[in-house]
C-alpha cells in the first residue's frame, strides 16, 4: 500500500452550511484531485441517528449532503465515496473496537462530558437523557477509520481527541491480536479557519446561525445583510479583529482581496458596502454550484446510484478485512485447525525499552511500542543502576509491577495501563 489514504465523514444530520463547505467540503473536494492521494468521502449517517430521531430529516440530509458534495466537485470516479450505513462491516467493527477500548476512555470524551457536565450543572442525573449511543459514538468514529486503514483523517480541532482514541483503538486491538490496523493521524488544515456564524460565534447548527451553503442568492444576500457588525458609522475606521464579516471574507478572498478588505476597513467602509462585497465574493464561488447542486436535488436516483455504486468498492476492501480480523478474534469456521495466532503475532511487535540522561543529571527511560509509539515515560533517576532496576522489575512483573511504580511512571497520552500490561508482557512471552 503506496499511496496515503485520506477519509472524512460527514454526519447526516442538517442542511450543510457555509461553515461546513469551508471547514470540511471544500478541503476534501480540493484534497481528493491530489495525485498520490487514495481517498474515502462518506456519510455518516449511522452518526446522525445519534442526534436525529426525525426519519425524513436524516434522508434529506443525506440527499443534500451527497449532492453538495458532488456539485462542489467530487469526482466519484476518483475517490470511494459511499454512505456508511451501506457498509455493514462498519458496525460490526465497531463492537471488535467496543471490546478493546477502555469504558473509562469514552468517559473523558468531550460530548459525552459535556453533556454529564450539563446534567450535574442542572441538578440532574448525570445520565439523564444520554444515550448510550453519544457514548458510543467515538468508537463508530473510530471503525470508520480503522475500516479502510485511513492513515490521515482531516478534522476540525474539535475531533482531535476522536483520532486520537482511534489510534488507542487501534494500539489496543494490534497488541491482542497482531498488526491489523495503521495507527491514523490527525491532519488540522491551519489555513482552514473555522468560520463564524451570524452572531459571531462558531457557524454551527446547534447555535442556529448558519448560512445554507445552497441558498438561493437573494436568501444568501439576505443572511449576509445579517451578520452581526458593530455600530461604527459610514467613515468611521473599522477593526477587522473579531469582525465575523471580515473572517467569512477572508475564508473565499485571495490574500490580495483581504488586504484590500483591510485596507477598507479601515478607511471606514459602510458595513452596507462591505457586506454587499463579501456577498458578491461568496457568490462567485457558490453560484456556478449552485446549478449543479439544484440538477442533482432534482435526480435522487443518480445519487443514489452513485453513493451503492461507492458501496461496492468500500465493501472490495471492508468484506475481506472484516474477513481477516474475525480470523484474528477467533471467530472461526470450527473445522479449521485451533491455532494460537495471538503468541506468533505478539512476539513480532515487542516494544523495547530506552535508556537516555537528561540535561538535568538525572537517568530516564522509556517503553516504546515496534512501531515507535510511546508508551511509558519514567520520572528522572538518580543512577542508571536504579533506572535499569526498575527496567527489570517491569520486565519481569509486568502489568503488576505498574501500581507500586506510580509515581515513578507515567503512561503516555491515550495509552492505558491495560496496554502497557500487554505490551510488557510479551517480555515474559519472550523469555
Ligand atoms: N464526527 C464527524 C462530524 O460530526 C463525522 C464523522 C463520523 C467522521 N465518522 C468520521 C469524520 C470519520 C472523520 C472520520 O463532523
Amino acid at each position: 500500500m503506496s499511496s496515503t489514504r485520506f477519509l472524512t465523514g460527514i454526519t447526516t444530520s442538517g442542511t450543510p452550511h457555509l461553515g461546513n463547505y469551508v471547514g470540511s467540503i471544500r478541503p476534501s473536494v480540493r484534497h481528493s484531485l491530489n495525485p498520490g492521494v487514495e481517498s474515502f468521502y462518506f456519510l455518516a449517517d449511522y452518526h446522525a441517528l445519534i442526534k436525529i430521531d426525525d426519519p425524513a430529516r436524516i434522508q434529506r440530509s443525506t440527499l443534500e449532503i451527497a449532492a453538495s458534495w458532488l456539485a462542489a466537485g467530487l469526482d466519484p470516479e476518483r475517490v470511494i465515496f459511499y454512505r456508511q450505513s451501506d457498509v455493514p462491516e462498519i458496525p460490526e467493527l465497531t463492537w471488535f473496537l467496543t471490546c478493546v477500548i477502555g469504558k473509562g476512555v469514552l468517559n473523558r470524551a468531550h460530548a459525552y462530558k459535556a453533556a454529564v457536565d450539563k446534567n450535574t450543572a442542572a441538578g440532574l442525573d448525570p445520565d439523564s437523557d444520554v444515550s448510550a449511543g453519544l457514548f458510543m459514538y467515538p468508537v463508530l468514529m473510530g471503525a470508520d477509520i480503522l475500516m479502510f486503514n485511513a492513515h490521515k483523517v482531516p478534522v476540525g480541532r474539535d475531533q482531535i481527541q476522536h483520532i486520537e482514541m482511534a489510534r488507542d483503538m487501534a494500539h489496543s486491538f494490534n497488541y491482542r491480536y497482531g498488526e491489523h490496523f495503521v495507527p491514523p493521524e490527525a491532519e488540522i488544515e491551519e489555513s482552514v479557519a473555522t468560520l463564524p456564524g451570524l452572531d459571531g460565534r462558531k457557524m454551527s447548527k446547534s447555535y442556529d446561525n448558519t448560512i445554507p451553503l445552497f441558498a438561493t442568492r437573494e436568501q444568501l444576500k439576505k443572511l449576509i445583510a445579517g451578520i452581526v457588525t458593530d455600530s461604527s458609522a459610514p467613515g468611521e475606521p473599522k477593526t477587522v479583529e473579531g469582525s465575523a464579516l471580515f473572517q467569512i471574507y477572508q475564508a473565499f478572498a485571495s490574500s490580495e482581496e483581504t488586504e484590500a478588505l483591510r485596507k477598507a476597513y479601515a478607511d471606514g467602509i459602510a458595513w452596507g458596502d462591505a457586506k454587499q462585497l463579501v456577498f458578491e465574493r461568496i457568490d462567485r464561488e457558490i453560484g456556478p454550484m449552485r446549478e449543479a447542486y439544484e440538477a442533482l436535488m432534482k435526480d435522487p436516483a443518480k445519487i443514489e446510484a452513485i453513493l451503492l455504486a461507492g458501496a461496492v468498492k468500500a465493501r472490495q476492501l471492508a468484506t475481506p478485512f472484516m474477513g481477516r480480523l474475525r480470523q484474528a478474534v477467533g471467530l472461526r469456521d470450527l473445522r479449521a485447525q485451533v491455532t494460537d495466532a495471538k503468541a506468533k503475532t505478539a512476539k513480532a511487535a515487542k516494544p523495547v525499552f530506552k535508556q537516555y540522561r537528561e540535561s538535568d543529571g538525572k537517568f530516564y527511560f522509556k517503553l516504546v511500542d515496534a512501531d515507535g509509539q510511546l508508551l511509558l515515560q519514567s520520572t528522572g533517576f538518580d543512577s542508571p543502576k536504579d533506572a535499569g532496576q526498575t527496567i527489570r522489575l517491569l520486565q519481569t512483573q509486568g502489568g503488576a509491577a505498574l501500581a507500586g511504580l506510580a509515581d515513578r511512571l507515567q503512561a503516555a497520552e491515550g495509552i492505558q495501563a491495560d496496554d502497557i500490561g500487554a505490551a510488557l508482557q510479551l517480555f515474559a512471552d519472550a523469555d
